[in-house]
């Protein structure tokens, strides 16, 4: 079920006051050192979080007893305002929706892609088993994620939206993180994450954090844990899936692939965006 702000689909689980909870949001009190990662869902937000967090912290050590109330639009003020630095929140949210004092404080964000087949495939998975309990088939699913009838809205828009306030912001620090280069390449990438974070950046360290953060290295620590995901109470292994590139083609049809692609090039013809599907 949802409900529409700001020309943006929210989910009913989100909040009893939706408008309110976007305008708490564009208030919230930042700090100079706060970092926004912002994603759609299923881009590898919680894998970017956990390296991020490593990095400011100079330890490659899990952050335990953090969970996903870091997500800025799912957390009250009061909550954020007792959280100790460094702090880094999680968001689905637009760039015109974060926090204002974040903004203007230069805080620095952190942007994360990925190709949008593989996240339609992982959003279904992940909405057909927690306790969103979709019922549909993928072909079903697919059907709603092309019209945007999802949870924070349509990833043609999101990603139009971002692609322009990156433009438009020029000089603000924004760094992209690609899904699948990272996944290629964890080492140079989370090397380069280092510098725009301006953290420490030798090699024992980066190493052990991508050591850490590898796929089942990370899944493991969260289902020791038993952090859990989005609404409702379901394991992480919902979340942690296959961890892979180009899944999407054993749950595509070829007339499903042609089609997303047609809408790709209608909705973000613009912005000359290559994405790695395999
Ligand atoms: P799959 O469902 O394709 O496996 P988010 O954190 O934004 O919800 O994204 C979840 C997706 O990121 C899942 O994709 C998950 O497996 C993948 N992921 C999480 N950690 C990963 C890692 N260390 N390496 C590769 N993929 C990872």
């Amino acid at each position: 079920d949802l409900v529409e702000v700001d020309g943006v689909t929210f989910p009913d689980y989100f909040t009893d006051d939706p408008i309110q909870r976007l305008k708490d949001v564009r208030e919230m009190a930042g700090r100079d050192d706060d970092v926004i990662i912002a994603a759609y869902p299923k881009a590898g937000t919680h894998w970017v979080w956990e390296i991020t967090n490593m990095l400011l912290r100079g330890s490659a050590e899990y952050h335990t007893s953090m969970k996903e109330e870091l997500m800025l639009e799912l957390t009250g003020s009061d909550v954020i305002g007792e959280l100790t630095p460094p702090r880094v929140f999680n968001s689905h949210l637009r760039f015109r929706q974060l926090p204002k004092e974040m903004i203007s404080k230069n805080c620095k964000l952190i942007y994360v892609t990925r190709n949008p087949k593989d996240m339609a495939v992982s959003r279904y998975c992940h909405n057909t088993k927690s306790v969103l309990a979709y019922t549909g088939t993928f072909s079903d699913y697919l059907r709603l994620y092309l019209q945007g009838k999802v949870a924070f809205g349509s990833w043609f828009d999101y990603t139009l939206d971002w692609h322009r306030a990156i433009r438009d912001n020029q000089g603000y620090p924004i760094y992209t993180i690609v899904y699948e280069l990272l996944k290629r390449d964890p080492f140079n990438q989370v090397k380069r994450l280092a510098s725009f974070l301006g953290t420490k950046t030798d090699d024992t360290f980066i190493e052990s954090i991508c050591n850490q953060c590898s796929f089942s290295n990370l899944k493991t620590s969260y289902e020791k844990d038993k952090k859990i995901f989005g609404p409702g109470d379901h394991p992480s292994n919902y979340s942690f899936r296959k961890g892979e590139v180009g899944d999407w083609k054993n749950w595509f049809t070829v007339a499903e692939s042609e089609q997303f692609d047609l809408v790709v090039q209608q909705h973000l013809g613009e912005c000359v965006l290559e994405f790695v599907y395999e």
